[in-house]
C-alpha cells in the first residue's frame, strides 16, 4: 500500500510557482520543467519583462500571471489576445488562484521586492524553494514563523546552502557540525593588480569567470558582499553560530561547501557550476532522481587552489566583524545599501571600489546602531527602512 502511494505520488502531476520566472533562476527552473513532463505551472511572475512572460505562458499553458510592473501590466490586460489568461498585478491575488496547496514554489525575484510573495505563498504550497536571499537574510524570523504555522517544507537553493542542507537534512543534532566552510570563487579579480582595482569598470565586473547570473548577484560576487550574504543566510538556515562559519577561495567554484564534523571526519560537497542542479533536487524533492548532467570529473580535485581571504582584495569581509550575533535589523541595513551602492555603480554614478567602502561607513554609521538590537516584528519594519537608509548614503560625500 505505502509503495503503492509513492508510485501514484510519482505519477501525479506536481503544482507549481514560479515567483520571478524571468530571471536567470526563474529561467533555468523552465528548462528543467521542459524536460521534466510531469509537472503543471499554475503561476508565473515577471516585473518589466512582459514578453518574456507572455512567451512562457504560452508554451507552459500557464493560466495565470503577475507583472509587477504598472504599465506593461496594463498593456497586457487591455490586450484581448491575451483574455484567456488570468493577469494580475500584484502578489494579493494569491487566494483568488490556489484553491488548494501547491506542490512546490520557487521564490526567485531579485532583491527586498521578493520578500512579501515568499511570506505570502507560504501557506498555499507544500514546498518552498528559496533562491530569493533577501528573504532568508532580512525576514528570516518571519518566514520561520509562517514554515512552522503552515507545515511547508523549506529548501534553500543558493548552490552552497542547497548542498549544506542536503548533507545535514540526516543529520539530528547540528551540534555535531564542528565548522562549515562555503567556497567563493573569488570573483572576476582575484588576480588583478590591486592598483587597477580604481578603473574596473561595468562590464569587468560582471563578467563572472564561472557563472551566468542576474547582474545584482554578478557585482555581489565581485566585491564578495554575496558571501557575506551566504554566510548570514548559513547562520539563520541551519541555526549555527558565525563562530562556526567560514568562507576560502576556492577559483574552479567545483566545491560548494566543506563540512567538518566533531568526530574528525569532514565531507566535501561537490558538483558542476550549474545552479540547475540545486534547483532540480529542490524541485524533485524528496525524491532522488537521476540529472542528465557530465560525469563528474574527478580529476579537478587536484586543482583545488583552497586559499584564505585577502582583506585589501576584499575590503567587504571586514562586515563580517560588524555584524550582531544575534538576528537583527542590521541585516536589513547591510542589504538595503548594498543594493543602493550596486545600482549606483551599475549606472557608473559610483566606482568598483566605493561600494565596500560606502557599505562599511553605513553600517558604522552611529545612526543605524539601534537596529543592530532590533529585530523585525513585521515586513514593514524591513521596508520602512529603505527610504531611511537612502537619505543617509545619499548625503555621503
Ligand atoms: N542567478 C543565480 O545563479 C543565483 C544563485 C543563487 C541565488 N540567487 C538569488 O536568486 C534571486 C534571483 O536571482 P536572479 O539572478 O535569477 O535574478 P534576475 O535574473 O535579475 O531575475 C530576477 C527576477 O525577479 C523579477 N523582479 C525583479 N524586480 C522585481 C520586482 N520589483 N517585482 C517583481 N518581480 C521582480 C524579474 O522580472 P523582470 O525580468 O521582469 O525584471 C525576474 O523575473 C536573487 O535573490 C539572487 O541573489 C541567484
Amino acid at each position: 500500500m505505502f509503495l503503492l502511494n509513492i508510485k501514484l505520488f510519482k505519477l501525479m502531476k506536481k503544482k507549481i510557482a514560479i515567483l520571478g520566472s524571468t530571471g536567470s533562476i526563474g529561467k533555468s527552473l523552465l528548462k528543467i520543467i521542459r524536460k521534466e513532463k510531469n509537472n503543471q505551472i499554475v503561476l508565473l511572475s515577471a516585473n518589466k519583462n512582459y514578453r518574456q512572460l507572455i512567451k512562457q505562458a504560452k508554451e507552459f499553458k500557464v493560466k495565470n500571471i503577475i507583472i509587477s510592473n504598472e504599465n506593461n501590466y496594463k498593456k497586457i490586460k487591455e490586450n484581448k489576445k491575451y483574455k484567456h489568461i488570468n493577469v494580475f498585478k500584484n502578489f494579493s491575488c494569491f487566494n483568488k488562484i490556489f484553491k488548494k496547496k501547491l506542490d512546490y514554489t520557487m521564490s526567485s525575484i531579485m532583491g527586498l521586492e521578493g520578500l512579501q510573495p515568499t511570506l505570502d505563498i507560504i501557506k498555499y504550497t507544500k514546498v518552498l524553494a528559496v533562491a530569493n536571499k533577501e528573504s532568508i537574510i532580512c525576514g528570516w524570523n518571519l518566514l520561520s514563523k509562517e514554515l512552522k504555522k503552515y507545515k511547508t517544507t523549506f529548501i534553500p537553493v543558493d548552490s552552497e546552502h542547497f548542498s549544506i542542507w542536503f548533507d545535514l537534512i540526516n543529520i539530528p543534532d547540528f551540534k555535531q557540525v564542528r565548522k562549515i566552510y562555503i567556497t567563493a570563487s573569488g570573483g572576476p579579480f582575484k588576480n588583478k593588480s590591486l592598483r587597477n582595482f580604481k578603473n574596473i569598470k561595468v562590464k569587468d565586473a560582471l563578467n563572472h569567470p564561472n557563472w551566468k547570473m542576474g547582474k545584482k548577484i554578478s557585482i555581489d560576487s565581485a566585491t564578495m558582499v554575496n558571501k557575506i550574504f551566504e554566510i548570514i543566510e548559513a547562520k539563520n538556515i541551519f541555526d549555527i553560530p558565525y563562530s562556526k562559519l567560514s568562507i576560502i577561495i576556492h577559483p574552479s567554484s567545483y566545491i560548494h561547501a566543506i563540512i567538518q564534523y566533531q568526530n574528525g571526519l569532514s565531507k566535501i560537497i561537490l558538483h558542476d557550476t550549474d545552479m540547475k542542479i540545486p534547483i532540480f533536487n529542490s524541485l524533485t524533492y524528496p525524491f532522488v532522481k537521476s540529472y542528465n548532467n557530465k560525469e563528474v570529473d574527478f580529476t579537478k580535485l587536484n586543482e583545488l587552489k583552497l586559499s584564505n581571504l585577502d582583506v585589501r582584495r576584499y575590503p567587504s569581509i571586514q562586515i563580517l566583524n560588524l555584524i550582531p550575533k544575534q538576528f537583527s535589523l542590521f541585516e536589513t541595513i547591510l542589504v538595503i545599501a548594498n543594493d543602493i551602492l550596486v545600482n549606483q555603480f551599475l549606472n557608473k554614478q559610483i566606482k568598483f571600489t566605493d561600494i565596500s567602502k560606502k557599505l562599511l561607513k553605513t553600517l558604522k554609521d552611529q545612526r543605524f546602531s539601534k537596529y543592530m538590537r532590533l529585530k523585525p516584528k513585521k515586513i514593514d519594519d524591513i521596508i520602512e527602512l529603505n527610504s531611511y537608509v537612502r537619505s543617509v548614503i545619499n548625503n555621503y560625500k
